[in-house]
């Protein structure tokens, strides 16, 4: 599996257990463990991310995601096993001008361990580099780490008024 995406998107982060991991773009050969990660995580992670029941990604949201032309995927593995992917992060287009619409999965396994809200950071680089002035997020008002990631991109409390919230997030 190559070290770095067509953009050079490779990017190290290590994990608060000492693991070190990698993150780069999404390519067509990644299919196959971005469904084995989407099998792996639990009906709640993959409800907070889609907001729907899926029980893995369709063909349809796979042609999306893995279109360039639609966004930016970004993939992550830990340095060890790079065919094994344990995150996904998506920076796509809205039909707001400047706007990315960002969205993190975490592997259930490999949750609280600080990788979200790192892969937040660098997805911000991400959409800053691809000429995004804000990145929105839906976001459910019960999920609590979501909403800290998202606290430390902002530097302000969010506040919850309803059951899904969309966070705006100036870049
Ligand atoms: C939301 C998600 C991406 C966060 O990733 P993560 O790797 O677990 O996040 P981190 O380890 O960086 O923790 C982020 C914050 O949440 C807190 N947190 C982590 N797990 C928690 C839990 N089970 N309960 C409450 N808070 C938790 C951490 O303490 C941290 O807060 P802090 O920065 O104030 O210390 C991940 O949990 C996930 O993929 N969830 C399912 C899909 C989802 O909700 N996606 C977001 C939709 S846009």
């Amino acid at each position: 599996m190559p070290d770095a995406g067509p953009l050079g998107t490779a990017h190290p982060i290590t994990l608060t257990d000492g693991t070190a991991t990698r993150t780069r773009e999404v390519t067509p050969d990644d299919l196959g463990p971005v469904q084995a990660l989407h099998r792996r995580c639990s009906r709640g992670s993959r409800a907070l991310r889609y907001h729907a029941g899926k029980p893995q990604l369709s063909w349809a949201g796979w042609r999306l995601l893995s279109d360039p032309e639609r966004g930016t995927t970004l993939v992550t593995t830990t340095a060890e096993r790079r065919d094994h992917i344990i995150a996904m992060t998506n920076v796509m287009r809205t039909d707001r001008p400047g706007v990315g619409e960002l969205a993190v999965l975490v592997e259930d396994e490999w949750q609280s361990k600080g990788l979200g809200t790192a892969l937040a950071a660098h997805a911000a680089d991400v959409a800053r580099r691809a000429g995004h002035h804000t990145l929105t997020a839906a976001v459910a008002a019960v999920n609590t780490p979501m909403l800290h990631v998202l606290k430390r991109l902002v530097m302000r409390p969010i506040r919850t008024p309803g059951p899904v919230l969309d966070v705006d997030i100036p870049l």
